[in-house]
């Protein structure tokens, strides 16, 4: 599996899932291997902060859908985050799954336990809002950047986003946007980790 793309907010059929999709199918195009984790279709429960993970780096809860991403998330060397916006960051739903990947955090700062998992990796980030603001995207970009840096990512990343999209399908007409993403998704789809090079 080359491209795991993870689709964070709870609405179905949405613009988000739009947008997952079309980067998808151009990443295809390239070539690669994808699998979509869509949170509509999962349940996460949020993190406690037990503070178990801290000196274990796995988390105590169990009986959710937690259990096999985490495999995923430290294994598959592309990952592709596409989110919509509620009060400016990721819904609640998608921020538990990132919640969570704190025990990830703890094996690879705490636990020296990273390098083990991950040679190497990318992450793209795709966002939208309703709304138009100039700062719109300042969390998620944060936020993500942090989740990536959690589970073995750069923390420099390539990303899109788009403003003023709010009701279902608002995405799928405007063939620019959806043209720029199917362009990223090829260009994702094409690269390939380079053997040696160490997590960041
Ligand atoms: C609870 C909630 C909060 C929202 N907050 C914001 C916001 O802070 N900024 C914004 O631009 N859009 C906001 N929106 C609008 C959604 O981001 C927008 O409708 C988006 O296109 C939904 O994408 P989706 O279909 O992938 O979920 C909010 C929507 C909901 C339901």
């Amino acid at each position: 599996m080359d491209i795991l793309g993870l689709h964070l907010s709870p609405r179905k059929g949405g613009n988000s899932e739009d947008a997952l999709a079309e980067f998808i199918r151009g990443a295809r195009k390239s070539g690669a291997e994808t699998e979509i984790f869509s949170i509509a279709d999962h349940h996460i429960e949020p993190c406690r902060a037990c503070a178990a993970c801290e000196t274990t780096g796995i988390c105590v809860i169990s009986g959710d859908d937690m259990g096999a991403l985490y495999s995923l998330l430290t294994s598959i060397p592309l990952i592709v985050v596409s989110t919509s916006l509620f009060f400016y960051d990721i819904p609640a739903q998608g921020k538990a799954l990132i919640d969570r990947t704190q025990a990830l955090w703890y094996r690879r700062y705490s636990l020296k336990q990273f390098s083990t998992l991950r040679p190497s990796g990318r992450g793209f980030l795709l966002a939208l809002g309703a709304t138009r603001g100039q700062d719109l995207f300042l969390p998620v970009n944060l936020c993500v950047k942090y989740f990536f840096d959690s589970i073995g990512l750069p923390k420099t990343f390539d990303s899109l986003f788009f403003r003023q999209l709010e009701a279902k399908g608002d995405l799928k007409i405007r063939s620019d946007y959806m043209e720029q993403i199917y362009e990223a998704g090829l260009a994702f789809g094409r690269w390939r980790p380079q053997v040696g090079i160490a997590a960041q």
